[in-house]
């Protein structure tokens, strides 16, 4: 079964043709990172206005790379939310007319579902269930997943996602957006016991997270140093930053993990790309035999194959969407 899929929830223009949801034909993912650079964040309606200039060019890539054209797809795939409105609209109405034309099923597709599903395509063996930790530049949850198509939401952030929260603090100490990857970078070079920032609500009996006081703190560090004359070392704050988020992290999946007796933890979405987040993991996982997953970088961040593989698990599960659908700007994992 092929299925073609379609992502523009973000700064992402990607499509891809996936073979029974686990096997990558093509993934062309065009970034629109170098436009948004210059303001420091994403501007939503430069976003939309480039998927247009873009999507019909990379959707006959990556028909091309595949060596497939439309009459060999199946099913279409498309991301119908969380994200950017006018960004998910360019994709949907794209996916909605190649359905329509081809007359083939189309089904609507939840994009944190589809950074969880992004680990079927990387590790062939892997199935539900699982505990996992999504943490990208919009989203922070920890869920329980019972099925491939069953989530249960147990955690999630009361604030800044910690994607948001790595580019805000990168920002602060003059690196480019997006300022995972940089602080990352840093963090191996710095002293991540240099500065004691807080472990926000790392002891409280919940398994929400929240990262808007660790921000302030840094803020505030940087502040007060400056005002008093001292050196800042960048990268002592970006190891000690990067630390008090995996350190939270990191606990309350393991405690996730344990509270419902699970051996495998995978993780997914943009910051699972973080080096010292994979190692942690692998390291504290070893110790207390849990297997740990996590997808290679470039299926990390958005990219459409993701959304292929969450499309075909949904369809097969009996799942489908009408040409009626919209977009769902603030859809939630459920
Ligand atoms: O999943 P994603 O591409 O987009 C959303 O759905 O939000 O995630 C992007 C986020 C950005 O905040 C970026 O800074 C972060 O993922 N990120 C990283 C790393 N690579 C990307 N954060 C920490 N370390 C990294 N290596
Ligand atoms: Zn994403």
């Amino acid at each position: 079964m092929l299925t073609l899929a379609i992502e523009t929830s973000c700064d992402e223009t990607s499509c891809a043709v996936v073979k029974d949801g686990r096997e990558v034909l093509s993934n062309i993912i065009s970034s629109q990172i170098e436009i948004h650079k210059k303001f420091g964040g994403v501007v939503p309606e430069i976003a939309s206005r480039k998927h247009i200039e873009s999507i019909d060019n990379i959707l006959q890539e990556a028909l091309d790379t595949a060596g497939v054209t439309f009459k060999d797809i199946d099913l279409i795939a498309v991301t119908q939310g969380p994200g950017l409105v006018g960004a998910l609209l360019v994709g949907l109405s794209t996916a909605k007319a190649l359905a329509y034309g081809l007359d083939i099923p189309i089904i609507g597709v939840n994009h944190i579902e589809g950074h969880v599903c992004a680990n079927f395509i990387e590790h062939k063996e892997l199935e539900p269930p699982f505990t996992c930790l999504i943490v990208s530049g919009g989203h922070t949850y920890l869920v329980q997943a019972n099925e491939y198509t069953d989530y249960e939401l147990i955690g999630r952030t009361r604030d800044d996602a910690a994607g948001e929260a790595f580019d805000k603090v990168a920002r602060s100490i003059g690196l480019p957006y997006p300022g995972g990857p940089h602080i990352d970078k840093m963090a191996k070079v710095g002293n991540k016991d240099a500065i004691d920032f807080p472990r926000v609500i790392i002891d409280e009996h919940t398994y929400d997270f929240s990262f808007s006081g660790l921000k302030t703190a840094v803020l505030n560090h940087l502040n007060q140093s400056k005002q008093k004359g001292e050196e800042i070392v960048v990268e002592d704050v970006a190891a000690s930053f990067q630390q008090a988020v995996l350190d939270v992290l990191v606990d309350k999946s393991f405690r996730l993990a344990k509270e419902r007796n699970q051996d495998k933890i995978v993780i997914a979405g943009g910051v699972a790309a973080n080096e010292g987040l994979r190692t942690m993991m692998k390291e504290r996982g070893k110790k207390e035999g849990i297997q740990i997953y996590y997808p290679s970088r470039v299926l990390c961040t958005d990219n459409a194959a993701m959304i292929g593989a969450a499309g075909y698990y949904n369809y097969i599960n009996g799942k489908v969407s009408d040409l009626g659908m919209n977009v769902m700007p603030n859809l939630d994992i459920k």
